[in-house]
């Protein structure tokens, strides 16, 4: 279905935008993104600038506030988040009552979403002092249900994280501490993960910010809002690429490792199969986030001396897309998620956790996009159509149907 524009019974003109390809929703002053030319800034620095100098906590700041923190003012954030890194210990209820095999993505919403049970001051906020208090809150919340998520998986204890620790750091020590309480730092893999974070943490109006951006336009709190973009954030065309791209690789593994027969299978228009990890609605010649994460990937398994024959997988299908003529017409470059489930992978967090880990990363962003859009207080989402169905028809009762 293409872009079109219709009447209305009343004689206005609707444009109909399958996908909301040439629709803008909002206004925004947060992300800067240039798909043509591969450029991507956060309230106006370069991800390549932030990926290098800064941490992740400084560009949550940076994208929620509008401007690089001074040492006072990340100080102050950073302790008002710790303050709020307590879950109430009946959310523990919650995750125990879900299936072990359930998903950590359906785990993590449902949980984000109860979190408004727990805290229902969250819901009715309009001033800026109300809205810095459900951001903190989130943020110093949100690590510990990540946690919690993967550990119930693993079958480890649940407990809470050192706020001696930075932000990352501590995210990691949650997760991995052995039942002992044992925990090996290991500052090669804190680095990777703060970059990893960073990279994710906006891209404007995509699918999964839209619906916060869409949800919260009826008032519904700032955790509900979240809850409803991991679930967006959950399909595979989205954030659940990451898991998909490494199901991919496994699949080629197993099968042979014959790439060419899996170019062949995204290529031929009757298979629905699509080469997982290539190809942005946004970026048609390269995504800047990949290429520093592709560096990245190579450092980590480098410094780590992981030798993983997935990797060299993923490298010949690099190879062969970027010279074939299927994916070089249609503009199809690896996208972030290509690489960033290698280099979870090498960090020893399974497959099922890598789009929990994108969420992570992005909860600053959809943070950012649900706080302009109560600033700015823009009107409820509700998007018209064109209605195709049948025309006026009298009742049948069900015995002459
Ligand atoms: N493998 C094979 N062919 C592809 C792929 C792919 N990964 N992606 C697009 N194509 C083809 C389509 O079949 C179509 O071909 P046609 O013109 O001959 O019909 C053409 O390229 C355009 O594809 P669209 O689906 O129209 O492009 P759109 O912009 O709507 O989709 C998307 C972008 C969803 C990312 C798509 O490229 C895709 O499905 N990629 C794989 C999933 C993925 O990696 N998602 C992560 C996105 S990044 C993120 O969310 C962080």
């Amino acid at each position: 279905i293409d872009f079109k524009t219709f009447r209305t019974d009343t004689g206005g003109v609707i444009t109909l935008d399958p996908g909301f390809k040439n629709t803008g929703s909002c206004e925004s002053a947060i992300t800067f993104l240039d798909g043509e030319k591969g450029i991507l800034r956060y309230r106006g620095y370069s991800i390549e600038e932030l990926a290098e100098k800064a941490d992740f906590l400084e560009v949550a700041y940076l994208l929620i506030f509008g401007e690089l923190p001074t040492k006072e003012q990340n100080d102050k954030f950073h302790d008002d988040i710790k303050a709020e890194s307590i879950v109430d210990e009946d959310v523990k209820k919650i995750l125990d009552a879900f299936p072990k095999s359930a998903h950590p993505m359906g785990v993590i919403s449902s949980l984000t979403s109860a979190l408004t049970a727990f805290n229902p001051s969250s819901v009715n906020v309009e001033s800026e002092e109300d809205m810095y208090k459900s951001v903190v809150r989130l943020l110093g919340k949100f690590p510990v249900l990540v946690a919690w998520t993967f550990r119930k998986k693993e079958g480890l204890p649940l407990d809470y994280g050192d706020n001696s620790l930075g932000y990352v750091e501590n995210i990691l020590k949650m997760m991995f501490r052995k039942p002992n309480g044992d925990y090996n730092q290991n500052k090669i893999l804190v680095d990777a993960l703060d970059k990893l974070l960073i990279l994710h943490a906006d891209h404007e109006q995509n699918c999964s910010t839209s619906t916060v951006r869409i949800v919260g336009s009826s008032h519904a709190g700032l955790f509900a809002s979240i809850s409803a973009g991991i679930s967006a954030l959950w399909g595979p065309l989205h954030g659940g690429a990451n898991q998909a791209v490494l199901e991919m690789l496994e699949a080629i593994k197993v099968d042979g490792g014959d790439t060419k027969k899996y170019m062949a299978k995204a290529k031929d228009k009757q298979d629905p199969f699509r080469l997982m990890g290539f190809g942005h609605r946004v970026y048609k010649n390269f995504d800047p986030r990949a290429k520093i994460i592709k560096v990245a990937a190579d450092e980590v398994l480098g410094d780590l001396g992981i030798k993983d024959p997935i990797l060299d997988i993923a490298k010949g299908l690099e190879k062969e897309a970027l010279e074939d003529q299927y994916f070089v017409d249609r503009k199809l470059y690896p996208n972030v998620d290509f690489y960033s489930g290698i280099i979870y992978r090498g960090m020893g967090i399974p497959t099922d956790m890598f789009t929990v880990m994108f969420a992570l990363g992005r909860l600053p962003g959809w943070i950012a996009q649900w706080r302009e859009m109560r600033l700015r207080k823009e009107p409820i989402g509700r998007p018209r159509q064109l209605y195709i169905g049948a025309t006026e028809r009298s009742f049948v009762p069900i015995e002459k149907r």
